[in-house]
């Protein structure tokens, strides 16, 4: 029997119903209705190559559906592609099971039918409340929309639901951003992530640049919103991700914490240990050309590159991250970060903890700063 190795599973669906101006993921405006059978088949063989690959037993321990809006996809396609999963790869009965949902494309009848499919976690894209900034945003959907999308999936069965809220936006007031907070909490979501705009290159506001608060309105937002948050029991465990308690996304601390993970579909990369060696592999970008073949693309990962992104990772967590994960994760001896521990601590922006390191407050709020201290 060869060895097991925990593995995450993430799926991309590169389609929107419209490019809203922020955006720079691999999401692409629907011209001509998605062929959502033709791409879920090419999915299953995406998989079937990456598992062909793999020199150990995969064991599964998350799967994320993310976009794009997975959401566009009806019911029977995640079914279809769900039951291909479980044709492949064993799923433990406890699995997180997550689907990306733009409420503009969603019904009741909908969540229920991904409940059947077996999706047991819901991550909306709600952005904020406000139906103005909701149209600077190009979002195609109201604040009733967003909250209605939330009753809805909460009735169909979803218990664990994520919403997504951005701050910071365009012209927006500290009242303004407590408010969309004050919103999101009163329907009482299991997680938010609560992430600051960010003018991304290639985006329409990168071209268009919006007014954004300045750097005293951003700090006042974001220090108000951490109290606020903490108090609705939400706490924070990483940068922008707040959950209530055993609500964190397993998914995404598998992510922080560097682990394996497989990715398909179009655009997709995943990474993963094998041969004794981590690798990162990229599957063809654009929709159509994936339509023909992923094409995977691998390129070994250097020990130096794995240092710096286990760093960028973990650090983003609360908790860091233990001495056992950095070795078994990154393949290195903590003997490779002394420098930098001695450094960050000299700073008072890394502390360690019984078991390993982490950030301290002031190290999560200047990351970029103590990363440059990894040399
Ligand atoms: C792949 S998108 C989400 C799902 C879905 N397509 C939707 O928009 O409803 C993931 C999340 O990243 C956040 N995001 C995207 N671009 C961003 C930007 N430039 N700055 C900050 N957050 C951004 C948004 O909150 C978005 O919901
Ligand atoms: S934010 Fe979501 S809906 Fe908007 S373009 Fe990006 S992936 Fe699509």
């Amino acid at each position: 029997m060869p060895p097991t190795q925990p593995i995450a599973l993430y799926i991309h669906f590169p389609w929107c119903t419209r490019k809203c101006p922020y955006c720079d993921f691999n999401s692409h405006a629907v011209t001509a209705g998605i062929p959502e059978q033709a791409y879920i088949q090419m999915l299953l063989r995406d998989l079937d190559s990456d598992l062909a690959q793999l020199d150990v037993e995969p064991r599964l321990t998350s799967i994320f559906m993310g976009g794009g809006t997975p959401s566009l996809f009806q019911p029977a396609a995640i079914a279809a592609l769900m039951t291909g999963i479980k044709q492949r790869m064993d799923l433990p009965s406890s699995i997180e099971i997550t689907m990306e949902a733009n409420p503009g494309t969603t019904d009741y009848a909908k969540f229920q039918g991904y409940v059947e499919a077996g999706v047991n976690r819901l991550s909306i894209g709600v952005q904020s409340f406000n139906d103005q900034q909701l149209q600077a945003l190009g979002r195609i959907h109201s604040a009733a929309d967003a909250a209605r999308a939330f009753t809805a999936a909460r009735t169909a069965g979803f218990s664990n639901i994520n919403i997504d809220l951005m701050h910071g936006l365009p012209g927006q007031s500290l009242a303004a951003a407590m408010g969309d907070l004050e919103q999101a909490l009163a329907l009482g979501p299991d997680h938010l992530s609560w992430y600051q705009l960010t003018i991304e290159p290639n985006t329409g506001f990168y071209r268009f640049p919006p007014t954004l608060p300045d750097d005293d309105a951003l700090w006042a937002i974001y220090s108000e919103g951490l109290t606020r948050l903490a108090t609705a029991g939400l706490n924070r465990y990483e940068v922008s991700a707040f959950a209530t308690a055993g609500k964190q996304s397993a998914h995404n601390l598998n992510y922080w914490q560097f682990g394996d993970y497989l990715g398909i579909g179009a655009g997709a990369h995943g990474k993963w240990k094998s041969l004794g060696r981590l690798q990162r592999t990229t599957k063809t970008r654009a929709p159509k050309d994936y339509l023909q073949t992923p094409n995977p693309k691998t390129r070994v990962i250097d020990a130096e590159q794995i240092q710096l992104e286990f760093l960028m990772n973990s650090l983003r967590l609360n908790a860091g991250f233990s001495w056992a994960t950095f070795e078994a994760n990154t393949g290195l001896a903590k003997a490779s970060l002394d420098a930098f521990v001695q450094q960050g601590t000299n700073k008072g922006l890394l502390a360690e903890t019984p078991t390993g390191l982490q950030a301290t407050p002031l190290g999560i709020q200047f990351l970029n700063d103590l990363l440059l201290l990894v040399d």
